[in-house]
């Protein structure tokens, strides 16, 4: 599986965004990870279907990697389909019914994917393994970009490889939270195949220059 980077929008200067996505695109990159966030999952707030599609009229064919970090994931999922979301990721804390929740996210034909938190354990993971594309392991608690990275998710990282290589499974291995030019090569090592890249990517200013660097670590 090819490493794919994806950087999150949410460390962008907003000012420059327009620009910084049309850097991103000529630099190679084929996805952007966006937030949604409702201030009741997480103690933040970020970004909703209306300002999706605003970006669509940025980017028609950059995929649209959409992380919904809110209580009910299931109300917004026909309006982010619509302001144009390529895949949708739901996290785990906030399903009480999983599987439909998947079910409906791909009866539009898109992608699924399922996020855990810190502290989840990734039995989840195996109950709904067949169905999703992706699953997203959060390396810092959500809601902030410019966190450190957890070291104890190296091991979670390990484990869900494991599974997904014993089953012969076909699915992305995303890591979210704390990714910089040191530590993304350790990741890959340990089977993250979409590395999402918030701060590290937007806040020197020079996204040309950091994702030339980035794009360095996966070649
Ligand atoms: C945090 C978000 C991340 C965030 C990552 O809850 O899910 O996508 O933008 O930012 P960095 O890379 O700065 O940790
Ligand atoms: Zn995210």
């Amino acid at each position: 599986m090819d490493i794919k980077i994806s950087p999150s929008i949410l460390g962008a200067n907003f000012c420059n965004l327009e620009k910084d996505i049309k850097t991103l695109e000529e630099g190679g990159i084929k996805a952007i990870h966006i937030d949604v966030m409702d201030g009741n999952f997480v103690p933040n707030i970020a970004f909703g279907p209306d300002q999706i599609k605003m970006l669509r009229k940025i980017s028609n064919t950059l995929e649209f990697d959409v992380h919904l970090m809110v209580a009910n994931p299931e109300i917004f999922i026909d309006s982010l389909v619509e302001a144009g979301a390529d895949t949708i990721t739901v996290h785990v804390e906030t399903c009480t019914h999983l599987y439909k929740t998947i079910h409906t996210i791909k009866s539009f034909g898109i992608k699924a994917g399922i996020a855990l938190n810190p502290a989840t354990p990734i039995e989840t993971v195996k109950h709904v393994r067949e169905m999703v594309n992706k699953v997203l392991v959060m390396t810092v608690e959500p809601g902030f970009g410019g966190q450190a990275f957890i070291p104890g998710m190296k091991e979670k990282i390990r484990e869900l490889n494991e599974l997904k290589l014993s089953n012969g499974l076909d699915l992305e291995i995303q890591v979210d939270g704390g990714i910089n030019l040191e530590n993304i090569s350790n990741v890959i090592e340990l089977g993250c195949t979409d590395i999402v890249v918030g701060s590290a990517m937007f806040e020197n200013g020079d996204v040309c220059e950091t994702l030339r660097q980035f794009n360095s670590k996966i070649s």
